[in-house]
């Protein structure tokens, strides 16, 4: 399988994912003739699919955690959202069950470098968001062998960090074009909202509504809303904070196309002892794949090809599969491991 934006579709092509939309089935895996569902896919703001042709029919995608677990905990978020917009207030069993899953599948996963496989819609990103965070952030505590109680907490935490996002003016909190200065402090309130909203709950832990209030911390001092220096910043928010970065730049928002992964991952460097803290970059992007399976690269040598699959010790340096040549010419299909030919390199 391979990921390809929405004007690559071929007739000959098949969906190799089922497509939700708000948590209902909208296109299921295996499903053909995808030119016909181009325009409606287009207007639901999902810009690329996951789909298998003859180049990419042996390659997989490996996810962090299962389509159903993803879909229970976007459930259990939506439902947990509603009942605090309505009510104010929200019942913890529903998100509990789900974090329970979350934790269980991570520990069934192979040991293997992961890109995250959801296409969110434009009326699910926050959804999506937070529960990618959330894997993210489970990844870098599974590392770091947080104990069982210890990941629960860090879960529950970043499946909430915006939630004080839903008690922001819409208009600006979705707005496309540049903020005023008025309209980023009135998004830089969300922290503080998150937290207080989250002490009307007393089941909520304490530890998981300072994640909420401090995700937007950075070392330096110069996050906010309390302009925390690292040492007063909890572990836990530091981890949110960069599994939160990474999805919101990998991601496609209403106001920005994703980035690369590769692309990502210079931005978080570049803050790395700075902003972010380096051991847990560190941590962090030794389990995600720099250049996912499935996606198209252009070598040094001139050639084009598609991940295949990765070597766990080099992120850089996967198996690719070759599918021009240098003129671009379609060529009969090999495989080219990049830790056995360390003369070439992936470009772009
Ligand atoms: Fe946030
Ligand atoms: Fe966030």
């Amino acid at each position: 399988m391979r990921r390809i934006p929405l004007s690559q579709i071929q007739p000959h092509m098949h969906l190799a994912r089922d497509i939700y939309h708000l948590n209902s089935l909208l296109l299921r895996e295996g499903t053909s003739n995808l030119d016909r569902y181009t325009a409606s896919l287009a207007n639901l703001g999902i810009t690329s699919i996951y789909i298998v042709d003859n180049i990419s029919e042996d390659i997989e995608i490996p996810d962090a955690i299962t389509e159903q677990t993803r879909v229970k905990c976007k459930d259990a978020l939506q439902d947990t959202l509603f009942h605090f917009r309505t009510e104010g207030s929200f019942d913890t069993t529903c998100l509990s069950r789900a974090i329970d899953s979350l934790i269980e599948d991570l520990f069934a996963r192979k040991d293997v470098l992961i890109s995250l496989t959801d296409i969110a819609t434009t009326d699910d990103n926050t959804l999506v968001h937070s529960v990618s965070t959330t894997v993210l952030s489970l990844l870098m505590g599974q590392r770091l062998n947080l104990s069982e109680v210890e990941m629960r907490v860090l879960a529950e935490g970043a499946l909430l960090h915006d939630i004080g996002k839903t008690l922001l003016d819409p208009a600006i909190l979705f707005k496309t074009e540049p903020l005023t200065s008025e309209e980023f402090a009135h998004i830089q309130m969300h922290p503080l909202l998150g937290y207080r909203a989250l002490q009307r709950n007393p089941l909520i832990t304490e530890l998981s509504r300072l994640l909420a209030l401090q995700h937007h911390e950075r070392l330096d001092g110069s996050g906010y809303p309390q302009h925390l220096p690292g040492e007063d910043t909890h572990l836990f928010a530091k981890i949110v904070a960069i599994a939160d970065v990474y999805d919101a730049l990998t991601s496609e928002r209403c106001y920005h196309k994703s980035m690369t992964n590769h692309q990502a991952y210079e931005i978080l460097m570049s803050d790395s002892g700075t902003k972010l803290d380096a051991q847990l970059l560190h941590v962090f992007f030794n389990n995600i794949a720099i250049y996912p399976n499935g996606s198209l690269v252009r070598l040094s040598n001139g050639t084009r090809g598609i991940v295949k699959s990765q070597n766990k010790e080099a992120p850089f340096r996967p198996l690719i599969r070759i599918i021009d040549d240098i003129n671009g010419e379609t060529v009969k299909l090999y495989d080219l491991d990049l830790m056995k030919d360390l003369t070439t390199q992936i470009i772009s």
